[in-house]
């Protein structure tokens, strides 16, 4: 494994390489967006070049897919794919429930698309992301751009109602100019704290005009993959509640970390 890389890059990789061992023979694999994932995509990329499997990967942003196709992953539409067998993606923030914060790379709609037309999603992480109450990461909430300010004015309103600890928003920016989705939309970002009903809060925010999608996963995942920097995995699954924890073996990993041409 790469000396180079930093400690909290290293969890990242070795949960990534623990869930790409999830995927069969024949799969069709969501491919999650974000740094995380892109170790997945890369040790994906691995291992249909190494083994030979077939799997086609149907990708949750333009960045996962401009990766897997220098990587010769096969992709297809989710259209083409019509259901998945497996998502495997990040998270800002998962809870012992195994609910999550997504978006903060601006992929949540796709994400959220992608993992529920999928019979599993599997979350790759590090534990630093573990929260007691989802909320201290900025809930994001995708907007469309027609009349953005009403819409965040509704969400701020909504939010007076609802049982979290902070109630600002932001648009969020990039360049100076406010940031777009892949579809074209703005993210108004929510800086909660705390969420106490993160259910509740999931459903209502996506009643109001002009949301589209809001970056809470609830009863998506099912399985939650944690590295660490000494490559040590736990993986915990929601459906059964059981945590198993393994030691990788990283030697013979290090064709990942070649550049990519
Ligand atoms: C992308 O929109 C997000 O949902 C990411 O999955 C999430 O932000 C985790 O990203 P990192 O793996 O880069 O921390």
């Amino acid at each position: 494994m790469s000396a180079e890389l930093s400690p909290i890059e290293k969890a990242k990789f070795a949960a990534a390489r623990r869930a790409v061992d999830f995927i069969e023979d024949g799969m069709r694999v969501g491919l999650g967006t974000g740094s995380t994932a892109a170790w997945m995509v890369r040790c994906l990329g691995e291992r249909i070049r190494r083994e030979g499997i077939t799997v086609v990967g149907v990708p949750t942003s333009t960045r996962t897919a401009d990766l897997a196709r220098s990587l010769d992953i096969p992709l297809i539409t989710l259209e083409e794919a019509k259901f998945l067998d497996l998502t495997i993606d990040g998270a800002d923030e998962f809870d012992a429930d195994l609910n999550l914060i997504k978006g903060g790379g601006g992929a949540l709609l796709q994400e959220k698309i992608v993992a529920t037309a999928s019979n599993r999603m599997v979350v790759i992480t590090d534990a630093a992301k573990e929260v007691s109450h989802l909320g201290t990461f900025p809930l994001p909430v995708e907007v469309i751009p027609f009349g953005w300010q009403s819409s965040r004015n509704q969400i701020e309103e909504l939010l007076g109602g609802m049982d979290v600890l902070g109630r600002q928003t932001t648009l969020r920016m990039q360049d100076d100019v406010a940031y777009r989705t892949d579809e074209g939309n703005f993210i108004v970002d929510c800086h909660l704290n705390k969420i106490g009903d993160a259910r509740a809060l999931a459903i209502a925010l996506n009643q109001i005009a002009g949301v589209v999608e809001n970056g809470l996963f609830i009863d998506i995942c099912d399985t939650v993959v944690i590295g660490d920097v000494n490559g040590k995995i736990e993986i915990r699954d929601g459906n059964d509640g059981r945590v198993t924890r393994e030691q990788l073996d990283f030697s013979g990993d290090t064709a990942v970390f070649t550049p990519l041409g």
